[in-house]
């Protein structure tokens, strides 16, 4: 097995919380809350932890541009901006469908951190993506730059490693609070987070740890097919030592609404009663709604009651700033 270089960019470890007053709220129901949201402030959440090996990856191959792809208010685009930034990387964004108006939460962090903002309508970025992105990659290299091209989410094998590593962290700290079994959740879409959670699981032999996935954008099948791929990409790639089954993959159906980024009110409402209670803020896009998974089956049983339950909030607090209406609307 051989982990790949990283560079240091994340404050880690970042905290394993109890939340004891949403455990008041719910009659109990022992809920921790893993921190990754404060993974760095501008680079805050999940994808800090796969950019740090993605960054080493690209310096390493002398290359002086990322660039990804993304929506307006896409947490990894921001990130990766954020990354290049502070690496001295510098970093191009293909956003789409293109942003209107003043940039604001997510994009206008972007335009902060100097990246080169290309912007697309989406029928015309979805029929046409592979040429698009085949097209700016040589319009760089034909004026002297050498990019690294970075898949949406930064979920393919390398950053995959983000939380190979991210779960031997929380083991410790779960280890450290005397906790025998617990439940885990996490937001899916992209799937890379997961798979790199369900590697790290069967890499350390975590069998104490019930990792679910929650997906916020497409359905179950989808994102076992997503995930089965890219655990078998990665096993393969790195040699990781460790067999994978698709009965290995759990997920918890039912969250994503009426679609991704499409925020439902109970999501917003999740939002509010951690927010309220805690003073921690998810977002609308992902961990609202996997936030959801968790309140249902704290309040229905599933979660919380025999064994502890860990949510991963994997962060996306500046979105928030782009939904003020939907956020502020059914306030109490
Ligand atoms: C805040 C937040 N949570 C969760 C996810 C899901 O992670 P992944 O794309 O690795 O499935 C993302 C990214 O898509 C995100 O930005």
């Amino acid at each position: 097995m051989h982990e790949p270089p990283r560079i240091s960019i994340a404050n880690l470890p970042t905290p394993l919380v109890p939340l004891d007053r949403l455990s008041a709220r719910l009659n109990g129901a022992a809920i921790l809350l893993k921190r990754d949201d404060l993974t760095g402030l501008e680079t805050s959440g999940n994808k800090v932890r796969k950019l740090e090996y993605v960054v080493a990856e690209a310096i390493a191959a002398g290359c002086d541009t990322l660039v990804t792809e993304g929506t307006p208010q896409s947490n990894h685009c921001r990130a990766t901006a954020a990354a290049c930034a502070r690496s001295g990387l510098r970093c191009v964004l293909l956003l789409r469908p293109e942003p209107h108006g003043a940039p604001q939460g997510n994009h206008l962090l972007d335009v902060l951190f100097g990246a080169e903002i290309r912007s697309y309508p989406r029928p015309q970025f979805d029929e046409q993506r592979e040429t698009i992105v085949a097209g700016v990659l040589e319009e760089l290299r034909a004026a002297g730059r050498r990019p690294r091209w970075t898949p949406m989410g930064a979920s393919d094998p390398l950053g995959c490693w983000g939380y190979i590593r991210g779960i031997a962290e929380l083991a410790v700290q779960i280890h450290a609070r005397g906790i025998q079994a617990c439940d885990l959740l996490v937001a899916v879409s992209s799937g890379g987070t997961y798979a790199g959670l369900l590697l790290g699981k069967l890499l350390h032999r975590l069998t104490h740890v019930a990792l679910w996935g929650v997906p916020v954008s497409d359905d179950v099948a989808h994102h076992q097919r997503l995930a089965a791929g890219l655990c078998r990409a990665t096993i393969a790639q790195y040699a990781l030592p460790i067999e994978f089954h698709e009965s290995d993959l759990a997920f918890v159906d039912g969250y994503v609404g009426p679609g991704y980024a499409r925020p439902y009110p109970a999501a917003l409402a999740a939002i509010r009663e951690l927010a309220s209670s805690e003073a921690i803020v998810l977002d609308p896009v992902y961990t609202g709604k996997a936030f959801c998974a968790l309140l249902d089956g704290a309040r229905g049983g599933r979660f919380g009651r025999e064994r502890p339950v860990i949510f991963i909030h994997t962060g996306g607090i500046f979105s928030d700033f782009a939904w003020p209406e939907q956020l502020a609307s059914e306030r109490r």
